[in-house]
């Protein structure tokens, strides 16, 4: 025994060397937990833009001093909030454009995020689809005279070639998949989303984006 003692001695020295080593260590690890600013946004936890920060199921992208959200069909989406006390963030919607009824994410169907990410698409999203086919015609899609997409069409720059086209607008609600937005060949071909539409407001002041919200890490 009594020859074991020095050991010991080093060894309780030893273990408190490390544990202040530890100690650092943690804390630069802390330190790094939380992504830097991407432009002028700040990436809260647990958003990660590498694999040094943040949560890897969390992958935003700051493309070039822009943040930018990935479908699952890999199109990029600029980020134009994040309010990460609610934990959500809100995407620009594809363009339509110009000249034809389709929105830019036409080629891969729309917008999609994968089934098992922790992110979704929140309640508080009105979408408006384009040039649908009447085969699509289901409730709770307001496909009417008097439904938004038709103000959109009319007031909106940018919905003027989808004008005259079927068109139907939804709360995007509880009861609808809240990982994509489709678009197809024979379904609707351009779309576009509005967050927390009040009644009243005119077409212009309407906050256009994808709000998507994300599950907080266990
Ligand atoms: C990156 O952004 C800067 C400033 O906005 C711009 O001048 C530059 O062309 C961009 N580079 C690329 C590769 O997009
Ligand atoms: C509407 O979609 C069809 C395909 O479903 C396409 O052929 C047509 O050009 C589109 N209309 C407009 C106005 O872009
Ligand atoms: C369609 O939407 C418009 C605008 O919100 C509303 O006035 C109208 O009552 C809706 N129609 C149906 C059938 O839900
Ligand atoms: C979407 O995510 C929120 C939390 O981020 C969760 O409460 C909700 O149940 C999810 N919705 C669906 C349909 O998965």
């Amino acid at each position: 025994m009594v020859f074991f003692s020095p050991l010991i001695v080093m060894d309780k020295r030893l273990q408190m060397f490390l544990t202040s080593f530890l100690l650092i260590l943690v804390s630069q690890a802390s330190a790094f937990d939380t992504c830097p600013k991407c432009g002028n946004l700040e990436v809260p936890y647990p958003l990660s833009t590498n694999e040094n920060c943040g949560e890897p199921n969390y992958r935003v992208y700051c493309n070039n001093g822009t943040l930018q959200f990935s479908s699952s069909r890999g199109l990029y989406y600029n980020i134009l909030s994040i309010n990460p006390s609610s934990n959500k963030l809100i995407i620009n919607p594809p363009r339509i454009q110009k000249t034809q009824c389709f929105t830019s994410d036409f080629i891969t169907e729309g917008f999609r995020i994968d089934d098992n990410s922790p992110f979704n698409i929140s309640t508080h999203n009105t979408v408006m689809l384009f040039n649908c086919s009447s085969s699509i015609f289901l409730s709770p899609l307001n496909c009417t005279s008097s439904s938004f997409c038709r103000l959109f069409e009319d007031q909106m720059e940018e919905g003027s070639s989808c004008k005259g086209t079927l068109c139907c607008h939804f709360l995007k609600d509880s009861s609808m998949t809240s990982h994509r937005i489709k678009v197809r060949d024979g379904g609707c071909t351009a779309y576009t989303s509005a967050v927390d539409v009040q009644p009243g407001l005119s077409l212009d002041q309407w906050n256009y984006g994808i709000e998507i919200q994300w599950l907080l890490p266990n």
